[in-house]
């Protein structure tokens, strides 16, 4: 697929550089994709989602078997090699090496062991998520993230994980995501515990940014030289009216709320090495007014009447709202990390354009002065979308369930290019 060079690309920049038909990336740029545990291994059974799935997910589906990754990361890892990738963001599930609490299970501690070997094997660095949503169902059971004592024993499978694995760990991502996690479990009430509360949501901000705070000592103690940070969900906000100073304000509350306000709270940056950001949301902002938000919180525009392009689950592809969000975050003083970026869709054409429209607008962000320093694309395999089920497809490999089959898709391709050249080829 050939696509057509951007305006402006044709500039002179300090960091990455544009040669004859090569938008070049920093050196040492590090490329890959991520996973999350219980979304590729299968068989998660101390889990609290494994608990909750029957009855709650898409077309009555269940994580089940997954991607069986647990079993087959061996085959996953060699097409992560095949592709290019020099680093891959991966998962550790606690439910699996604390099935109850206290008693650490030792095939699974050995299992990890088996995992980390083989990426350091294929000499591929590892960037480790350390919670990914999921909970042990005992952790759950005692109040879960509501509850400040139960920070303690977060605090211990860090410290565990930390002895046992830290040899092999680059970059070590605390907790992915706490705006999401709390939002849908505490104020949307889609995912578990589903407890609509927005005491209880406050409640698990704090103790999650308390958790990270803790986190980052205990890995460092263990481990002076580590690098630690989190996986921060950021998203781009588009008021439409710019003489309407509410809808301004509106914009400038959001984007403190959802994507400022933790990382404050979580003590950025003294206790970040480097900054994860995921990034999928362009958020449009319609006419705010006091009567709708009250009656029906009706402040969004949604994009479908506007005919946007989407992906499959509806999500408005604006690859430029990645560059906002970076040069938001350029004066942060932290390297960043796009810790994931993706999207949903069965039209691997779509995908293709999506990787490079979006990797494009990264390469000014970098040139505009952010520093970006890695890109992991969600997801390397299709896999278990949460509530959503396994319909959509977020894989640059596409997963038969039936079979765990792996089929690479033109997208993979079309990246593992970008990855090899360190950068991207435009006409
Ligand atoms: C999460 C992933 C999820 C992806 C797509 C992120 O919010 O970290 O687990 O699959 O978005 O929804």
């Amino acid at each position: 697929m050939k696509f057509s060079r951007s305006q402006g690309d044709n500039r002179t920049y300090r960091n990455a550089h544009h040669r004859d038909h090569l938008l070049a990336f920093p050196k040492n740029f590090e490329w890959g994709s991520s996973t999350s545990a219980h979304q590729v291994e299968g068989n998660n059974t101390h889990s609290d989602w494994w608990q909750w799935e029957p009855g709650h997910v898409a077309q009555n589906q269940t994580s089940g078997e997954a991607c069986d990754h647990y079993r087959t990361f061996q085959d996953d890892f060699n097409i992560i090699k095949q592709l290019n990738h020099t680093a891959h963001r991966l998962g550790i599930e606690w439910a699996r090496l604390e099935p109850k609490q206290g008693e650490w299970d030792q095939d699974a501690i050995e299992h990890y062991h088996d995992v980390f070997r083989a990426l350091k094997k294929r000499n591929i660095k590892i960037m480790l998520t350390l919670h990914h949503f999921t909970n042990p169902a005992w952790f759950s059971e005692q109040g879960g993230w509501e509850k400040k004592k139960n920070i303690k024993a977060f605090v211990r499978f860090v410290e565990f994980v930390t002895r046992e694995y830290h040899e092999y760990i680059d970059w070590w991502i605390t907790i992915n995501e706490p705006m999401v996690y709390l939002t849908e479990a505490y104020i949307f009430g889609h995912r578990p515990p589903q407890k609509v509360s927005l005491w209880s949501a406050y409640r698990v901000y704090r103790n999650m940014a308390r958790a990270h705070r803790l986190a980052y000592k205990k890995i460092h103690k263990i481990d002076p030289h580590a690098k630690v940070g989190l996986a921060h969900n950021v998203s781009s906000y588009h008021a439409y009216r710019k003489h309407a100073l509410v809808d301004q304000m509106f914009e400038m509350v959001l984007d403190r709320i959802t994507n400022h306000a933790f990382l404050k709270k979580s003590g950025f940056p003294r206790y970040y090495d480097f900054l994860g950001l995921n990034y999928y949301f362009h958020i449009r902002i319609k006419q705010v007014r006091l009567q709708s938000i009250v009656k029906h919180f009706d402040i969004f525009e949604p994009v479908m009447t506007e005919r946007r392009d989407t992906s499959d689950i509806g999500w408005e592809l604006y690859p430029h709202g990645i560059f906002n969000v970076l040069m938001d975050f350029a004066d942060c003083g932290r390297p960043i990390y796009i810790t994931e970026n993706g999207i949903a869709t069965d039209d691997d054409k779509k995908r293709q354009k999506f990787i490079h429209e979006y990797l494009t607008e990264i390469w000014h962000a970098i040139n505009g002065g952010a520093d970006v320093r890695g890109y992991f694309y969600w997801s390397l395999l299709d896999n278990f979308e949460w509530e959503a089920g396994f319909g959509p497809r977020f894989g640059l490999v596409y997963v038969d369930y039936q079979t765990q089959k792996r089929t690479l898709k033109q997208s993979a391709h079309l990246y593992a290019d970008i990855c090899k050249k360190n950068g991207i080829e435009v006409s």
